[in-house]
């Protein structure tokens, strides 16, 4: 069984094609940026549920984004709005307003993904009905080791001590993801508050740090002053340009640009020689990355 899993994987190699972790066929990469599925695959399957990671894992993405908030029993879950308004749901005294003013309990009644469906008809699945707000737990021990996490600490009052950093900390540690994390960068941890990446910082100094980036905030200085503690930056597509990527370069700084959905443009960024990008669409970043050897030096990983 296994000597006939290595000869398909040749054979697929061979092909022009790679096997991601489910055993799916997926394009062999030609320049070897990284792949960040932003929100899971959420251009073909609702945010942040684990309809759109699981996609996102068979259409070969390297990491599964998360953005993460407590809940008001302390919980870390997976959402990007601050309110469930646009993506939940359900009971109105449990699927709308604040997330943190809710419990884990409460938010588990809420139905995730038939917003999905109404709003694009044509990606629309059954399936995608009663998916449920995933916690950064469940997502730790569905995938485990096997895949890499990006991982955002979301600004939030009311989100209760411990910090939420020192609880993705704890539960890095309880799932065996830490060491992953200092080695290889298995997880990443990205914020747009540079307080929260120093708070990391001080919990553990090794765990390698994004931060990310307001539009117009991309300057020489700034970028320096972060080059300080964290292993890259994330900033908007709209400031991405072969400049700055050279600057950052420069700097030492790893640079994934977000959120980066055509074709077109995740060509012309691919062109900057980044290191990785965000995309809703991890499938569309590595046709494009399979396509073509962009003339670019090794990426920083
Ligand atoms: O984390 C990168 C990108 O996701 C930042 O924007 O608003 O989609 O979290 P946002
Ligand atoms: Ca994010």
């Amino acid at each position: 069984m296994r000597s006939a899993l290595i000869l398909a994987v040749g054979l697929l190699a061979a092909c022009g094609s790679s096997v991601a972790p489910n055993g799916a066929a997926t394009p062999v990469l030609k320049t070897d940026q990284v792949i960040v599925a932003h929100r899971g695959a959420s251009g073909h399957a609702p945010e942040h549920t684990l309809a759109a990671y699981d996609l996102a894992l068979q259409m070969g993405a390297e990491y599964i984004e998360q953005d993460v908030y407590s809940t008001s029993d302390g919980v870390l879950v997976c959402l990007h709005d601050t309110t469930l308004n646009r993506t939940a749901r359900g009971p109105a005294e449990n699927c709308t307003g604040n997330v943190s003013s809710k419990t884990l309990a409460q938010l588990k009644t809420c139905d995730m993904g038939s917003w999905f469906n109404e709003a694009y008809p044509d990606r629309a699945k059954p399936e995608y009905v009663g998916q449920t707000i995933p916690t950064l737990e469940e997502v730790f021990q569905r995938y485990g080791k096997d895949v890499n996490y990006y991982v955002e600490i979301k600004p939030g009052l009311g989100q209760g001590q411990p910090s939420v950093a020192q609880r993705l900390l704890d539960l890095m540690n309880q799932y065996g993801l830490r060491e992953g994390s200092v080695q290889r960068r298995q997880v990443l941890v990205q914020s747009f508050i540079p307080t929260v990446l120093l708070e990391m910082q001080r919990l553990d100094p090794e765990i390698p740090l994004i931060q990310l980036m307001q539009p117009l905030t991309t300057n020489a200085a700034t970028m320096a002053l972060i080059a300080r503690y964290s292993f890259g930056i994330g900033p908007p597509l709209s400031d991405v340009n072969a400049s700055l990527v050279q600057q950052a370069h420069g700097l030492g700084l790893a640079m994934h640009p977000y959120t980066v959905n055509s074709t077109e443009d995740l060509e012309r960024i691919a062109g900057y020689c980044v290191d990785g990008l965000f995309t809703n669409f991890p499938d569309r970043y590595r046709e494009v990355l399979a396509a073509k050897r962009y003339d670019c030096p090794a990426p920083i990983r």
